[in-house]
């Protein structure tokens, strides 16, 4: 930017707030922006000129005559007040420059000012470190987005989407936009609908994903296409789930998984690279679904820290305590549970009762019934050497076995799930795994620029949900068998193993992306949806555009999305997407700045002919 122009507008800058250093000493400049603190010392005013670049001091001095009436101006500035100022660069006095601004070593000694807009006091301070509870920050959103690390984390957002944009076109891709007002495109939650107001009666569905639509673009040849995509879905809000959120969605024809990862993989690097400088080591390591449920409990497993699952099945597997011989009770479909345990070692001491009695409460809401502990004491000290509530119950061979398999020393403490369902233990040990991980301090922190990532692959296909008694599909309907387990699918055998061709990246133990190699037969696609418990009618209601576009020539292909927020998330070392989203729902789905959602009119009503029950109007 030039510095001072001719005939000065005054809603005109000539630099910005974060700019000027030593070198521009005596420029006669122009800022605009927002004031932030404002300090009187004797007659002279100091006050911060605050912009999405920086901040820069401004001094008003009345000694100086042709200040003197911006600086009876500057007496009525408040926070948060929009401002102009005109004023000469110079050093700042000998003692008062400060290191950690980057215009730290300058001030603008003001000659002109004018107050652009006035500010009712804000309802927080604009502060960097910010202690107002997150629903007022939500209800005042912009007010938010003006402290300088959501400003960081927009940018930061913005420069992901601008490196992955230039690497996808690169590699050829192409960016297709597709429909938000759809059909139904299962991902596993429930649609958000949107009444159609020309076709009383139907709805359309926002895309979960672009799923049906991508595919279809393989189908007519596009061969490589992305997008930024939008996707919404109706589930119960979390962290790091929003009901609408945005994916790289990427799709490729001809190609497997060792002609795709590497591709995905360059993307990452180049992200960590041109946005962190950090170097990330690729081709990622692979971990097979069942791999990582066994040792970490969880398909997204944080592989920076210990703390793994052992199952102690065959140590317990014969064990006269009724607890773990609940365990092993064969279920209608002959998968029994298991006896799994996580070791701490060497922290014994540190767990008071209470502290165990808080894991045991923890680990309750993934349906354990119990956290059985097991602390080893030194030879000879309270207790003998295992000291735990079930010890009694154990046999001397028990113990050995245990012992010897755990590989326990004393200050050992062992922490236990038992439960006739793998997912309870596999669930409840998981979530405790990470817990326990925190409170000794073993999870790296976001400081500490430790990236894990991980290809987590040969999920299953379809998983059987014993409430509604049918099989779901594990990642969604599209997703292809991988091919050994081909035979078994088409003759609907054995369907609890069979293994997809689905991988996700993981990084950190977050899910950032999923993706698999999808069906591309109209007849196994029409098998699958069979299986999945569809009727041949409501296949066709459903997907039949579908199952006939497969019918056309469709090339192999497959693809991923990743979430976007999560991955800027990481990046920003942000604990939740909101921090990383201009304008987030809070986890009951509401805008809480605009109030949304809200009611609509009866008129608007009665023209999509809808009628909403009294009982179910919200209050
Ligand atoms: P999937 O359902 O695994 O796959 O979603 C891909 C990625 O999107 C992110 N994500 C979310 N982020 C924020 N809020 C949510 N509610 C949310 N749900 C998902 C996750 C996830 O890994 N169509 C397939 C992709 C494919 O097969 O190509 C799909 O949507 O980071």
């Amino acid at each position: 930017m030039t510095s001072a122009t001719k005939t000065v507008k005054r809603t005109v800058r000539s630099h910005h707030c974060g700019e000027l250093r030593a070198s521009d000493l005596g420029k006669e400049i122009q800022l605009c922006g927002w004031i932030g603190k404002r300090r009187d010392h004797g007659g002279l005013i100091f006050a911060d000129i605050r912009d999405r670049y920086g901040l820069t001091q401004i001094v008003f001095d009345p000694a100086i005559a042709e200040s003197k009436d911006a600086h009876e101006v500057a007496s009525r500035l408040r926070s948060e007040f929009v401002i102009w100022v005109k004023g000469k660069v110079r050093k700042r006095p000998e003692g008062m420059t400060n290191s950690k601004l980057a215009t730290g070593e300058i001030e603008l000694i003001c000659s002109e000012l004018e107050i652009l807009s006035e500010a009712k006091t804000p309802p927080f301070a604009i502060d960097d470190e910010v202690e107002t509870s997150e629903n007022l920050r939500l209800k005042y959103r912009y007010l938010d987005l003006r402290r300088g690390p959501l400003q960081r984390n927009l940018l930061t957002r913005h420069k992901v989407l601008q490196i992955v944009r230039n690497y996808l076109d690169g590699h050829g891709f192409c960016d297709v936009e597709t429909p938000i007002l759809y059909k139904s495109t299962p991902e596993g939650a429930r649609d958000f609908i949107v009444p159609s107001r020309m076709n009383p009666g139907t709805f359309y569905a926002l895309p979960q994903s672009p799923q049906t639509l991508k595919q279809l673009l393989m189908i007519s040849g596009m061969d490589r296409y992305y997008q930024i995509a939008r996707c919404f879905r109706d589930e119960d809000l979390r962290a790091d789930r929003q009901p609408e959120f945005t994916q790289i969605d990427i799709e490729q024809s001809f190609m497997d998984e060792e002609a795709f990862f590497p591709i995905l993989e360059g993307m990452m690097k180049k992200l960590w690279k041109e946005v962190l400088n950090v170097d990330i080591p690729t081709p990622f390591p692979r971990m097979a679904y069942k791999e990582a449920m066994e040792r970490f409990g969880s398909d997204k497993p944080d592989v920076r820290f210990g703390l793994e699952l052992k199952d102690l099945s065959e140590v317990f597997g014969k064990s006269e305590f009724q607890v773990f011989k609940n365990a092993f009770v064969k279920n209608g479909r002959g998968i029994s549970g298991s006896v799994r345990a996580i070791v701490a070692p060497g922290v014994a001491e540190k767990f008071s009762r209470k502290d165990l009695d808080e894991l045991t409460a923890f680990v309750a809401p993934y349906g354990a019934k119990g956290l059985l502990w097991m602390k080893v004491n030194a030879p000879g000290a309270e207790g003998g050497e295992l000291q735990s509530p079930a010890a009694k119950f154990f046999s001397e061979e028990e113990k050995a076995a245990l012992k010897s398999k755990l590989n326990l020393k004393p200050g050992d403490l062992v922490l236990c799930v038992s439960d006739a369902k793998n997912k309870v233990v596999f669930d409840a040990l998981g979530a405790l795994r990470i817990k326990l991980g925190e409170k000794l301090g073993l999870v790296p922190k976001p400081a500490d620029h430790k990236y894990a990532f991980l290809w987590v692959v040969n999920f299953p296909l379809m998983e059987f949900d014993d409430k509604e008694n049918r099989f779901f599909a594990a990642h969604h309907p599209f997703t292809a068998p991988r091919p050994e387990f081909f035979d078994d699918f088409i003759a609907g055998r054995n369907l609890d193993a069979i293994e997809a061709s689905a991988y996700d990246l993981v990084l950190n133990g977050v899910e950032v992306g999923g993706g698999s190699l999808r069906i591309y037969r109209s007849d196994v696609q029409a098998a699958m949806f069979k299986l999945l418990g569809l009727s041949p009618e409501e296949a066709k209601e459903k997907f039949g555009f579908f199952l006939e576009a497969l019918q056309y020539g469709t090339p192999p292909h497959g693809g991923l999305a990743f979430g976007v927020d999560r991955l800027v998330m990481l990046m920003c070392g942000a604990s939740a997407i909101r921090d990383v989203i201009a304008f987030p729902k809070t986890a009951s789905g509401h805008d809480l700045m605009s109030e949304t959602p809200s009611g609509v009119t009866k008129e608007q009503l009665d023209e999509l002919g809808l009628l909403v029950r009294q009982s179910q109007k919200s209050t």
